[in-house]
């Protein structure tokens, strides 16, 4: 009897399909793409051409290329986007906030209705916010006088959706600490096998799509900014720019926490380094 499998499609990513996408998604999202990601991205726009039902990369670059493809650009990017997290990943960053940043701000909010903003600026699906509202939500207790919101942005509209869901596989709390779990409040019932974070610290926080390359709408000031994990893919011109940005978005005091591995591009002259990837905002 024959058998009918749809055909396979041809995932040939040429040299110059390769120098396209790369150059369009740099553009798009000021993501560099090296050439030894060549397979990864490969099998990233595979995605796209089995969703989309083409016969190969060569046809979906060819169709990106039309005008027709700008409703495609938003999916191109979702696919390329590199999405790792996890809760309370960098921990330190998470025990410097509650232990030392909340007290302070609290303090300071003390004589007067108190508004308190944390940005998570590339928060993927989700964990890093919860992450947040987690560290804080003692913090904050019943004062009732607080405006405290948490921002969370990524580019990745598919992402945004899971984050601003917040329900995760159950098996991910269980490696946590025992000491931060608690902190997460879940309710169970969200799925067989599935958590849900709770209501109380989801309404915290406001999930957005914001491109970090592009214009901001938001006017600030930020007590807190996190941005890490996402410089990694962007080049020094991106960097420097958008560290601009942040600290005029910062209030003096402020902090800025960035990714194990990140760096600034260069000494700011509005930042000081206070500990493990940790600025503070001086004037
Ligand atoms: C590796 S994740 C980091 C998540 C989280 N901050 C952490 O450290 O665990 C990088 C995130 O940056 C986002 N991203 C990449 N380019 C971006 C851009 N131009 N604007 C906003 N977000 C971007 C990706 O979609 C992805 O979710």
């Amino acid at each position: 009897m024959a058998s009918f499998q749809p055909a396979m499609a041809d995932i040939t990513l040429t040299r110059d399909d390769m120098k396209f996408i790369a150059a369009l998604v740099y553009e798009q999202a000021g993501i560099v793409i090296r050439e030894h990601k060549e397979a990864m991205t490969r099998g990233r726009l595979a995605r796209r051409v089995k969703a989309l039902g083409m016969s190969s990369v060569a046809e979906y670059c060819a169709f990106l290329k039309t005008p027709q493809a700008a409703g495609e650009l938003p999916e191109l990017i979702n696919a390329v986007t590199t999405n790792h997290t996890a809760f309370f990943r960098e921990r330190h960053h998470f025990d410097h906030l509650r232990r030392e940043v909340m007290p302070r701000l609290l303090q300071e909010r003390s004589q007067r209705r108190g508004r308190i903003r944390i940005w998570s600026s590339a928060c993927s699906s989700g964990e890093e916010a919860y992450s947040i509202a987690a560290s804080c939500r003692e913090a904050i207790g019943a004062r009732g006088d607080l405006d405290f919101r948490i921002l969370a942005t990524d580019i990745d509209t598919d992402i945004l959706a899971r984050a601003e869901a917040g329900i995760y596989p159950a098996e991910l709390f269980e490696r946590l600490p025992p000491d931060v779990k608690p902190l997460l409040k879940l309710e169970p019932g969200a799925g067989r096998g599935e958590a849900r974070i709770a209501e109380e610290l989801r309404r915290m926080i406001a999930f957005k799509r914001l491109n970090l390359i592009e214009r901001w709408p938001m006017s600030g000031p930020f007590d807190v900014i996190f941005c890490r994990n996402v410089f990694i893919y962007f080049d020094t011109q991106t960097k420097a720019s958008i560290l601009d940005r942040f600290v005029a978005l910062l209030s003096p005091g402020g902090f800025l926490y960035l990714g194990h591995s990140e760096s600034l591009p260069q000494p700011h002259p509005h930042l000081r380094l206070i500990g493990r990837t940790i600025y503070e905002r001086t004037a």
